[in-house]
């Protein structure tokens, strides 16, 4: 039988709970990593996650953890070791949204939004590389010391209005991503970027739920489909596998195309 893909490998995979993280964390443990699967208030919905991996035979576990703390992501790279021995990939996936119109918008929803998905992967990021230099290369593992995989948007690149907050979390983390990349490849660790279009996820409900809605969200994908978790999940088994040993700080957009301009097409 030969090896699948991931085998040997360990995963924290945050806000793996629900939507885009859930299918990334099954995914990954189908690849043959051992996974963790964080949460921060959905404790029922992890534990499904790993039920689910263990009864497809996979390995997984679940752990309570806020990113935007920095005491409690200590605690998840704790579990890690604890648990499996170390951490090879780390999916920093866990966001939220607090949309309003510019001038609507509290300081409040701006500070959450930047502290979970700007700050959290910061933190979440900063951790993980000081555990994959005390680790050590494994060239038996991996030929990587450790990869990183932050989950953008194609709103690192596309403006959106009553979203500014969304949107300067993750133009924020594109460079946060490439910065990273730059400074700790000589060190082999890999750290690249995955950005979905638009996925069926609860995170952006309203966006699909309707067919008037979903035919208003159909117009900006050309490949005129809704995204599925899954299609984000497949990409980031080969991001985070050493078949993309040579891929750094690269921002992989899986969107549809969305990000072609799409009403374009029709003349500009
Ligand atoms: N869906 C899309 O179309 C889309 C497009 C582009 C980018 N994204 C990005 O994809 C990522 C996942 O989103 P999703 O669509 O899968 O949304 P989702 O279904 O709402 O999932 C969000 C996950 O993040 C977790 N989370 C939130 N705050 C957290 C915190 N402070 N600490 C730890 N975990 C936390 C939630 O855990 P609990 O429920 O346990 O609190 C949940 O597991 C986000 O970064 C999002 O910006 C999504």
């Amino acid at each position: 039988m030969t090896d699948k893909l991931l085998t040997g490998q360990r995963a924290l995979v945050t806000g793996a709970s629900s939507g885009i993280g859930r299918a990334v964390a099954s995914a990954l443990a189908d690849a043959g990593a051992a996974v963790l699967v964080n949460y921060r208030s959905s404790q029922e919905d992890a534990e499904q996650v790993v039920r689910d991996i263990n009864q497809r035979g996979g390995k997984a576990f679940a752990v309570q953890a806020d990113v935007a703390s920095p005491g409690n992501c200590e605690k998840l790279f704790g579990a890690l070791e604890q648990k499996l021995g170390g951490v090879d990939i780390v999916v920093a996936n866990a966001g939220v949204q607090r949309d309003a119109a510019f001038t609507e918008m509290t300081l409040d929803d701006w500070h959450k939004v930047i502290e979970v998905n700007l700050t959290g992967q910061f933190i979440c990021a900063q951790e993980a590389v000081r555990r994959f230099r005390l680790q050590g290369l494994d060239p038996d593992r991996s030929p990587a010391l450790g990869k990183i995989i932050f989950t953008s948007s194609v709103h690192q690149a596309i403006p959106w209005a009553g979203h500014v907050n969304y949107a300067t979390a993750k133009g924020g983390l594109k460079l946060l991503m490439e910065s990273m990349a730059q400074e700790l490849a000589p060190e082999k660790i890999r750290v690249n970027a995955i950005a979905p279009g638009a996925i069926k996820t609860a995170i952006n409900q309203d966006a699909w739920e309707t067919r008037e809605a979903r035919e208003k969200l159909l117009k900006l994908i050309p490949y005129g489909r809704v995204g599925e978790a899954e299609d984000i999940a497949k990409a980031v088994v080969w991001l985070a596998s050493d078949e993309s040993d040579y891929v750094v700080g690269t921002t992989l957009f899986v969107d549809g195309g969305m990000l072609l301009y799409p009403a374009f097409r029709e003349g500009g």
